[in-house]
C-alpha cells in the first residue's frame, strides 16, 4: 500500500490545527458524473439529468482545493466513474495528492483496470446480493457476473473491496455477501440504504435489519474481511436501537458534485445538490464558519463514511493509523498484493 507522504504530513497538520479547536476535512468524495449503465432500484443517481462535466484541469483545481483544505483521502464515485474516458488521467492526478478509491459497479472493471489499477489505493466493487438478486436490485442482468469477474482481475493488482448496500429485498444475503468476500479474498465495506426522494424507497425495516447488524458485528470480531470497526456497529445499534445518539461530525467529509460544487452540510440532507465551486470559496474559513452543531445529533443515516470518522479521535494519532490506515488495509497484510491467498475453486 502506498501511502503518499504528503497524505502523513497532512494528517500531522490536521492533528495540531484540531488540537486549536480548527475544523477541516480529512476525507472527501467526488462524483464524477451521475450518469450510469445500470438503473438501481435505491439509487437516485441514473434518473438524474442535471449533469455538468468538468476537463482535467479542472479536476485538478479541485484536487488542489482538497489538499489546501487539508484533505488526505479522495474517493471517486458517481453515477459510474469508468464510464468517463478520461478517469485514468484524472486518477494519475489524484494519486499524487492524495489516498486514492474509487468506486464502480464492476460492469466495465475488467475492460478498464490497466489504466486505473495504477492510481488507486483502494477499489470498491458495488454487490448487493449473489446472482440474480444482484441483477434484479441493480436492474440489469449478468451485472452479478461482470462485477465478480471484474474482481477477480482486479484483486491482483489493486486492493479490492465489495462494497454492499443492504435493502429491504438483500437483507437476508448480507452474510452470503461476506463469504463471498472472504471466498475471491477481498474486503467488504457496507452502506445502509436510504430513501432518496428520487429513487425507490429501499431502506431496510429497522426491526427486520438488527439482527442482521448484530451478526455482521459477530462476523467482524471473529475476523471476517469487514472494513467497518466494531465501534461502527455498536454505534448504530446504541442510536437506533437505545436511544443513544452517537455524535455527527459531518465536517470531517467533504463531497463535491460532478461541476465541482460543495454539497453541504452532507450529501444525504442535500441529496447531491452543490451550492458553489470549491475552488471559488476559502474552506478554511467556510469550514469554521459554518453551523455544523445543528447537524450532531441527526443520526440519520448510517454511512461508514461519515460515521466511521465521527467516532475517531483526531487528536490522537495513533488511533488514527489504526482506524483509518490500518483500519482500511488489515485484509490486505492477510493477502498481499504479490503473494495473495488462494481462492477456493468457486471463488
Ligand atoms: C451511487 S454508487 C456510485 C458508484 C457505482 N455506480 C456503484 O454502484 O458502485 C456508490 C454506492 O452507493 C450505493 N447506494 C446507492 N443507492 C444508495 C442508497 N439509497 N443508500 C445507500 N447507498 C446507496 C451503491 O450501492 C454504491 O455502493
Ligand atoms: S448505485 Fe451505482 S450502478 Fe447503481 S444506478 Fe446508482 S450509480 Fe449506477
Ligand atoms: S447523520 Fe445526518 S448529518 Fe450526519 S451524515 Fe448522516 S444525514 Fe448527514
Amino acid at each position: 500500500m502506498a501511502i503518499l507522504k504528503p497524505v502523513i504530513l497532512r494528517s500531522l497538520q490536521r492533528s495540531l490545527r484540531s488540537l486549536g479547536g480548527e475544523r477541516a476535512p480529512v476525507l472527501a468524495g467526488h462524483k464524477l458524473l451521475y450518469r450510469c449503465n445500470l438503473e438501481c432500484k435505491m439509487c437516485p443517481f441514473w434518473r438524474r439529468e442535471d449533469e455538468l462535466l468538468l476537463g482535467l484541469a479542472d479536476e485538478i483545481r479541485i484536487m488542489e482545493s482538497l489538499a489546501a483544505a487539508g484533505v488526505s483521502f479522495l474517493g471517486f464515485e458517481g453515477g459510474e466513474p469508468l464510464l468517463r474516458a478520461d478517469v485514468g488521467a484524472i486518477l494519475r492526478e489524484a494519486h499524487r495528492r492524495f489516498h486514492t478509491s474509487l468506486v464502480t459497479n464492476g460492469w466495465l472493471l475488467a475492460h478498464r483496470l490497466r489504466e486505473i489499477a495504477p492510481h488507486l489505493d483502494l477499489l470498491f466493487v458495488s454487490i448487493d446480493g449473489i446472482g440474480e438478486r444482484h441483477d434484479r436490485l441493480r436492474g440489469i442482468q449478468r451485472s452479478f457476473e461482470r462485477a465478480v469477474d471484474g474482481m477477480r482481475a482486479s484483486r491482483s493488482q489493486v486492493p479490492t473491496v465489495i462494497s454492499h448496500t443492504v435493502t429491504r429485498e438483500n437483507l437476508d444475503q448480507s452474510e452470503q455477501v461476506v463469504e463471498l468476500a472472504e471466498r475471491l479474498g477481498v474486503g467488504l465495506t457496507l452502506q445502509i440504504a436510504y430513501d432518496y426522494r428520487t429513487a425507490d424507497p429501499m431502506s431496510p425495516d429497522r426491526a427486520a435489519l438488527r439482527p442482521v447488524i448484530e451478526r455482521l458485528r459477530e462476523l467482524r470480531r471473529s475476523g471476517a474481511p469487514i472494513l467497518e470497526s466494531v465501534e461502527y456497529f455498536d454505534a448504530i445499534l446504541g442510536s437506533w436501537y437505545g436511544g443513544r445518539p452517537w455524535r455527527c461530525k459531518p465536517w470531517l467529509t467533504i463531497n463535491i458534485d460532478p461541476a465541482g460544487r460543495i454539497v453541504l452540510p452532507c450529501y444525504v440532507l442535500q441529496e447531491y445538490r452543490g451550492t458553489e465551486p470549491v475552488w471559488t470559496v476559502d474552506l478554511r474559513k467556510l469550514w469554521n464558519q459554518y453551523d455544523w452543531a445543528r447537524f450532531e445529533a441527526c443520526n440519520r443515516c448510517a454511512l461508514a463514511c461519515y460515521l466511521e470518522p465521527s467516532l475517531f479521535r483526531w487528536t490522537d494519532l495513533a488511533s488514527l493509523r489504526d482506524r483509518v490506515v490500518d483500519g482500511a488495509i488489515h485484509y490486505m497484510e492477510r493477502t498481499p498484493r504479490t503473494s495473495r491467498r488462494r481462492p477456493t475453486p468457486s471463488g
